[in-house]
């Protein structure tokens, strides 16, 4: 397999595509650039793989553009010039006494400009194929020359005649208005807590208040927003979250006074910090003597190390084992969960 197109979203959106392209009845692999809202295809063929998009284009809403690639080389004027030379030659009978532009598309820093290189290679063609009778038109033009630079890689296409790089522009009007984040995970931790919804949906039936120990960024504030009539998000750090049920308390979970800052009985806990596993139960569980019987917490343990991953559950569970009215619901290993994290719901009993 080889590049054979870049594809573009809106920037943000490079998952959802990313899995709308992988759904394609096609051999490829769709790989991430370190340019926003940018994806690589790499498979058989520019040709067939334009053909597939066309077909499928129903299914493909976050996809802006397609933009194929037809030869590889490296961004350098003398790699450029010899992958246009092997193109132009691949293709000189159609495009005899033909008109052209010379457009790229440069991401990253170089040397040259975009317009820069555009003048050399128009002037590169004209000189070296003076026997094909070709001309220059900015506008009216028969055949582009792409050129798509992603810093250090460069790709080079000729359109023409049906093969061109294809917008979708009612993906464009409809995703303009889409707020990136109720779209979108606001990071892993956000992933962890829809799995949770997912798996475990009666843990958010009927929630009134929950306590989110270690919120920041806002992931877990987010969704339980959603679910709960009011969240308190416990954590020094920013949130990157608005919703006006959650109430951000600025402060370590240590130094919350429940009574003052809280002051009623809790639905759900749950705790997502960053702390070692003795001293994150131990938050757990200041919290815990706030929750109303029969209602859940879900903890994630974040074991010190892989190796001390069994060591450490055991160490908590022994802790939890002193709480006669906490008991241990479940042990759920995440697809969000990192190889150190477990999460543990606990249920007051
Ligand atoms: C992995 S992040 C939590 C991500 C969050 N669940 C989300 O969905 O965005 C861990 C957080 O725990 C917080 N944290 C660590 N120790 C804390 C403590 N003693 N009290 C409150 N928050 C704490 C850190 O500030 C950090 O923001």
């Amino acid at each position: 397999m080889k590049p054979i197109a870049l594809v573009t979203t809106k920037p943000g959106f490079e998952p959802q595509l990313k899995d709308e392209l992988n759904k394609l009845p096609i051999n490829k692999k769709i790989l991430w650039t370190p340019f926003r809202g940018i994806l690589k295809v790499l498979s058989e063929s520019p040709y067939e793989f334009l053909e597939i998009i066309k077909k499928n284009k129903n299914n493909l809403k976050f996809l802006l553009r397609v933009i194929p690639l037809e030869v590889e080389c490296q961004t350098d004027i003398n790699e450029i010039k010899k992958a246009v030379s092997f193109l132009i030659n691949k293709k000189k009978e159609t495009l005899k006494n033909k008109s052209f532009v010379v457009r790229c598309n440069r991401r990253g820093n170089h040397k040259f400009t975009s317009e820069e290189l555009e003048r050399i290679i128009g002037k590169y063609v004209l000189d070296n194929f003076r026997g094909l009778n070709l001309k220059v038109s900015l506008e009216n033009w028969d055949f582009k020359i792409n050129i798509e630079i992603l810093q250090d890689e460069c790709y080079i296409s000729i359109f023409y005649d049906g093969f061109n790089e294809l917008v979708i522009q009612e993906n464009i009007e409809r995703i303009k208005n889409l707020k990136r984040y109720d779209e979108r995970p606001l990071n892993r931790s956000e992933r962890k807590m829809q799995e949770l919804m997912q798996k475990l949906p009666y843990i958010f039936e009927n929630l009134n208040c929950v306590v989110d120990i270690g919120s920041s960024p806002g992931g877990w504030a987010k969704m339980l927003s959603k679910k709960s009539k009011k969240v308190y998000a416990i954590d020094r750090g920013e949130l990157k979250v608005k919703a006006n049920n959650i109430i951000h308390i600025k402060k370590r979970a240590e130094e919350v006074d429940f009574e003052k800052d809280i002051g009623e009985d809790i639905d759900l806990i749950t705790n997502d910090t960053n702390l070692y596993p003795d001293e994150s139960i131990s938050l757990t569980l200041k919290f815990a003597k706030y929750l109303k019987k029969g209602c859940y917490i879900i903890h994630t343990l974040k074991a010190r190390g892989v190796e001390t991953k069994k060591e450490d559950l055991e160490q908590v569970l022994e802790i939890l084992n002193q709480y006669k009215n906490i008991e241990v619901y479940k042990i759920v290993n995440l697809k969000a969960n990192t190889k150190n994290e477990l999460t543990l719901i606990l249920k007051k009993v």
